[in-house]
């Protein structure tokens, strides 16, 4: 199959979340097992340019309409990780991927409806005859509707479209006359039964409408498939999605196995794998050494948390695993930033407030090669959300040999399994849960896996290394994608005949 991408972001060149390691992820992957995969993607000032071999400028001006007028795109193509991207530059006045962030402009609905149409005139316009177009979030819904009302009646009609939400807080909703800018009749699509937020009529909802007008759509895992289908999960969507429940499933991510190995990560000190642990213990002493964390006994835990410090993550909870990990006696390294200013200040504050301590430090800023000596050196990782579509940093965690201490909701629910659960069978069992978002909830699960830690040595080493070997690999979830891909093709060619 031809599968091409269209996303906001791609690992690790424009990574704000998870969204990027699945593009690239599931990308690698699909094209490992055969198929030809591309990805477009803006063209950012603040990507990470290192990461893109061969980047180079088309000879072809990509002309997109916006506002009723026609504007060029400058269009590159590179590699990255293997994958061709190509790269939409507009050459719009209003500079809409020149501006030192991925997301958080007053006008990012205009900034990706833009690109949302940009992308697929490419596909017309380079000739481009994909099975699939594969898009991602609000950011990129705009292309559902797009194509069938103005991309497939001009004869890039073989395709059919995939939509994936990574996470329903965002649907990113807008007065209805916004779309026009895009070429969209609002009139027409402003309707219960197309892109109408469901509560709020003179607006229009991008997810609604991929949900809509995708042949595929799919969320990221099965447990926060079904959330999503209930009136507390669906955050207003939920009647639409069960209308449309057919074709909507969860398919739970997987991580880039190669991209996360303990094995031959050169981020880490020491390079470390299942058979051999001892290398664990040296990234986590250089780690405290680096963060000036006390070194004096070595068999101190050490808890890690790499995370965007939003609601969603249970900052509350976050912020109470600190304290409580030092009262049990544990280290503690916070990664993370917010988006949000009031929480990123929180978090400065108590940052300040710990900068000399012996056992705890935050990183409040995004940081590639330091999350890598995190999962490296930590013996435990938290994640306390609140909701969790899917969740990569428990999985990355386990590969890493640090036992995720979670909440069971969404994604996290289908991949960790509580180490005192007799009713899931023991070669499956690979943390700490717990299921009430409260600190009791927490401390809980926490006092657990301390207690485990410190009085049974030998039987945490072992629950280490089982973690290290578990699969959270793409090959399952990419076979999954294969066969939604195929019978799709497939029921549109038989339809067609
Ligand atoms: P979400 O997409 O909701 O943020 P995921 O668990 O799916 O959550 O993915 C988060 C990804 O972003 C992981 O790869 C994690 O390592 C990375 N990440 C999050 N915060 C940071 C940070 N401050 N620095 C480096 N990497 C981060
Ligand atoms: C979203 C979700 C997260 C998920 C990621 C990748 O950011 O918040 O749970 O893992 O997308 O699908």
């Amino acid at each position: 199959l031809y599968v091409i991408h269209i996303a906001a972001e791609m690992a690790p060149v424009a990574k704000v979340g998870g969204l990027g390691d699945v593009v690239t992820g599931l990308g690698k992957a699909l094209q490992k097992r055969g198929h030809l995969v591309e990805v477009v993607l803006p063209k950012y000032d603040c990507m990470q340019y290192d990461h893109v071999h061969d980047l180079r400028a088309l000879d072809v001006v990509v002309e997109s309409h916006f506002d009723g007028q026609l504007f060029k795109n400058k269009v590159w193509v590179g590699s990255v990780e293997g994958l061709p991207v190509y790269f939409i530059e507009p050459l719009h006045p209003d500079k809409f991927f020149w501006r030192g962030q991925f997301y958080g402009e007053h006008d990012d609905f205009r900034r990706f409806s833009f690109f949302s149409r940009a992308a697929l005139e490419l596909l017309l316009q380079a000739g481009k005859n994909p099975d699939i177009i594969h898009c991602h979030d609000w950011q990129t819904a705009f292309v559902a509707p797009l194509y069938w009302d103005l991309y497939a009646p001009k004869g890039l009609n073989s395709a059919r479209i995939c939509f994936t939400c990574h996470n329903f807080e965002y649907q990113g909703t807008a007065p209805a006359s916004y779309l026009e800018s895009c070429g969209l009749d609002a009139h027409h699509l402003n309707r219960p039964d197309r892109m109408q937020d469901n509560s709020a009529h003179d607006r229009i909802n991008p997810v609604k409408g991929a949900v809509v007008f995708s042949n595929i759509v799919t969320t990221v895992s099965p447990t926060y498939a079904q959330e999503v289908r209930t009136a507390e999960g669906g955050r207003g969507l939920h009647s639409t999605l069960n209308s449309h429940s057919r074709k909507f499933i969860g398919v739970l991510n997987g991580i880039d196995t190669d991209a996360w190995n303990p094995a031959t990560d050169a981020f880490l000190k020491v390079q470390y794998s299942a058979n051999d642990i001892q290398g664990k213990g040296e990234n986590k002493e250089a780690i405290r050494r680096k963060l000036g964390l006390s070194s004096a006994d070595v068999r101190k835990p050490l808890v890690g948390c790499i995370t965007r410090l939003v609601p969603q993550k249970g900052v509350h909870l976050i912020r109470h695993a600190m304290y409580r990990t030092l009262e049990l006696g544990g280290q503690f390294i916070l990664l993370g930033s917010s988006p949000v200013p009031h929480i990123q200040r929180e978090f400065e504050g108590i940052a300040n407030h710990f900068q000399n301590h012996d056992d705890i430090r935050l990183i409040l800023k995004y940081d590639e090669s330091l999350s890598h000596s995190i999962y490296g050196a930590s013996d435990m990782f938290i994640i306390p959300s609140i909701f969790e579509p899917c969740g990569l940093t428990q999985m990355i965690a386990m590969r890493y040999g640090s036992i995720p201490i979670a909440r069971k909701t969404g994604g996290l629910h289908d991949s960790v399994f509580d180490v005192d659960d007799d009713t899931i069978p023991n070669q499956f069992r690979n943390g700490f849960t717990f299921l009430n978002p409260d600190e009791q909830g927490l401390n809980g699960a926490l006092e657990r896996a301390f207690n485990l830690y410190l009085n049974k040595p030998e039987i945490w080493k072992q629950l280490v290394q089982k973690v290290m070997i578990m699969d959270f690999s793409w090959d399952a979830s990419a076979a999954q994608y294969e066969e939604l891909y195929a019978n799709s093709v497939a029921r549109a060619r038989a339809a067609n005949r």
